[in-house]
């Protein structure tokens, strides 16, 4: 459970990016972050693993506190979050076995994770989790030879070899066609209703927030506006999120 209380984040510029945020993310929900670009939909997933920090309030994963842990306890945080991004930050000259192991870094010491000394069951995983994303013929291709939508399924395999059991995911269909988007919707819900994940999208298109989430979260600069079931976001409030009918 992911609980923000009256969270504020002000940038050094002076711009606020989230203004007194209130919100609990249980367990195993698939929620969709919409608003308008600037609302504060990138400050918001970011601070759940603290890849910014707030000004204000305090965020508490299953009880333990984001804002106040130690590099050891936010190491230890940030191994059960993975991150997803539009830009699929992948090692791209590596193969997708590498960047998929890549995920079980977080467990190893540095020593190790230099020499890149993976274990058995995390080469299986490794496989197990391509498999997930129908990948399992790609385990020795350069990452710079796929698609896509094909390395923004090798960054999901990447978060399943992690054991991540949040997933963020800040705008992973931007860049995509419709029907990429659509698989890579649907391995997102997969991985949230066969394993349990939570899942924290951003995501510019409501069509596609409404179809997949089972939560929709609507920011207008840095606030909530709404916060509601899919069929809850009637036509009206769109108008007041976005200032006119989609
Ligand atoms: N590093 C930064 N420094 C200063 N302002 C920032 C920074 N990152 C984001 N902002 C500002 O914070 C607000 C929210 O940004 P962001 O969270 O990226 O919105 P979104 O993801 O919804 O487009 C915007 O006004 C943006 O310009
Ligand atoms: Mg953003």
């Amino acid at each position: 459970m992911i609980i923000f209380d009256n969270v504020s984040k002000t940038y050094p510029n002076g711009v606020k990016g989230l203004s007194h945020i209130n919100l609990t993310i249980n367990d195993g929900e698939f929620v969709s972050i919409i608003g308008l670009s600037g609302a504060g939909k990138s400050t918001l997933l970011r601070s759940v693993n603290r890849l910014n920090d707030v000004t204000e309030g305090e965020i508490t994963i299953d009880g333990v506190s984001l804002t106040k842990a130690g590099k050891k306890e936010l190491r230890r945080i940030r191994r059960r979050i993975g991150m997803i991004s539009q830009q699929f930050n992948l090692v791209k000259r590596s193969t997708v076995q590498k960047n998929v192991l890549s995920g079980r870094l977080g467990y190893y010491s540095t020593w190790k994770s230099i020499l890149g000394l993976f274990s058995k069951e995390d080469y299986e995983r490794t496989k197990d989790a391509l498999e997930r994303v129908d990948l399992q013929d790609k385990l020795h291709s350069r990452c710079d030879e796929l698609s896509g939508g094909q390395q923004q399924r090798v960054s999901i395999a990447r978060t399943l070899v992690q054991q991540a059991d949040i997933i963020l995911a800040d705008e992973p269909v931007a860049s995509l066609d419709p029907v990429t988007t659509q698989k890579i919707m649907k391995d997102l819900q997969n991985i949230n209703t066969t394993l349990g994940k939570t899942v924290i999208v951003n995501i510019h298109s409501v069509e596609l927030a409404r179809s997949f989430s089972t939560r929709i979260i609507a920011l207008k600069a840095g606030e909530i506006v709404f916060d509601g079931a899919p069929e809850e976001l009637t036509d009206e409030r769109l108008i007041a999120i976005y200032g006119r009918k989609i």
